[in-house]
């Protein structure tokens, strides 16, 4: 196939912002570090480069994506309107991560926003995203450059392990800092709504624009359907089965300890998604094969930082079923416990 030799040599060549910017502008598909995750570009008014990233991640295409823009002038090509609550959130979070949906124009390619009459729209606060993004000098759509279904990369390596050979190319800014996607906030309709918890907190966004409603599917023990498209889907997934316990800590470690056993007797690769407080109880279980610690419970900017690199790691690891370990839904947590309970699909023990 000569469109996936050509990609490949220029995996090779493409290290520089210019060439990157040049193959975007070419109709061409470039992951590249923001400070959440590593994106998966293409220019967002042309409808022939978007579809490339859903051949590439092999989504499915009723799930919108975002926009990035490099300056606040190249606003007005993607949004018909800026709600005033929208307006001071881009002045208190951009560039950061806070994507915001805003009603449309003509000009974004219908494929981006899956035919809705809304786009999310964010500037990243990456020196490597936001260069590229002015260079490219067009709104660049952009999902996490992961497989579809798989962990979302927090590295180039991540990137490349799952769209080698599928892309013109990635830039590596090395690991990214928030290591969480955004939060996607609703300004169409007030109050706004979150419809993924990310990278700002909901106690963040309410100091700058008071009260904001959740999507009830991210209230705990919900089981509505998520509104924000995307949010429907099997997310972050590692391969092997996981299971969240939560409940009275003596129980939950008793319950975990159990269900480690019954999978050990039952042939298979253990292993525990652990916090520096538990690693070394787990590290001393015989029936745990691996076990990851992502950081202290009391540091979740650190856990979510490493939380996807952990699930790609049980992957490499060829673990098959896994233990997590749950956090507080405060701040940062509200991300981190969504992404949990995504990647363990449902399977969440309350003892
Ligand atoms: O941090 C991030 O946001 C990363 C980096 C690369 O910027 N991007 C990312 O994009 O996570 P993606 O496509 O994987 O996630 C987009 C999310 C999905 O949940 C999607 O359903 C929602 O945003 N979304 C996008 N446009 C929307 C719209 N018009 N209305 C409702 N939800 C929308
Ligand atoms: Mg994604």
């Amino acid at each position: 196939d000569k469109h996936v030799e050509k990609n490949v040599e220029n995996l090779q060549s493409c290290t520089q912002i210019v060439d990157a910017a040049a193959l975007l502008r070419s109709g061409e598909v470039v992951a590249f570090p923001t400070e959440t995750v590593y994106g998966l570009g293409a220019n967002a008014l042309s409808d022939e480069s978007v579809e490339k990233i859903f051949l590439a991640k092999g989504r499915p295409s009723d799930n919108p994506l975002i926009v990035h823009i490099g300056e606040r002038n190249q606003l007005p090509t993607v949004a018909r309107h800026i709600p005033e609550k929208g307006n001071r959130l881009m002045e208190a979070f951009w560039p950061g991560p806070l994507t915001i949906i805003l009603p449309k124009t003509d000009q974004v390619a219908s494929l981006v926003t899956a035919g809705l009459d809304s786009v999310g729209v964010r500037m990243p606060d990456h020196k490597i995203a936001l260069a590229l993004l002015k260079e490219a000098d067009v709104p660049i759509a952009a999902p996490s450059a992961n497989r579809s279904g798989r962990p979302s990369p927090t590295t180039a390596a991540h990137v490349l392990a799952d769209l080698d050979g599928r892309i013109a190319g990635v830039l590596d800014g090395g690991p990214t800092g928030v290591g969480v996607e955004s939060t996607v906030i609703d300004v169409t309709v007030d109050p706004p709504i979150i419809l993924r918890p990310g990278g700002v907190t909901r106690e963040e966004l309410e100091a700058v624009i008071g009260h904001v409603e959740l999507d009830p599917s991210f209230e705990v023990g919900a089981v509505e359907t998520p509104r924000a498209p995307g949010m429907k889907y099997t997310h972050y997934a590692p391969e092997g089965e996981m299971w969240l316990v939560t409940g009275e800590a003596d129980k939950v470690r008793r319950q975990q300890a159990d269900m480690l056993r019954e999978a050990k007797r039952n042939g298979l690769r253990t292993g525990v998604l652990a916090t520096e407080e538990s690693a070394d109880f787990w590290g001393g279980f015989a029936e745990a094969d691996v076990v990851l610690s992502v950081g202290s419970t009391a540091r979740l900017d650190e856990v979510a930082q490493q939380l996807y690199a952990a699930l790609r790691q049980f992957d490499e690891e060829k673990v098959q079923y896994i233990v997590s370990e749950t956090f507080s839904r405060e701040g940062l947590g509200m991300a981190v416990m969504n992404r949990l309970e995504k990647a363990a699909g449902g399977r969440v023990l309350s003892v």
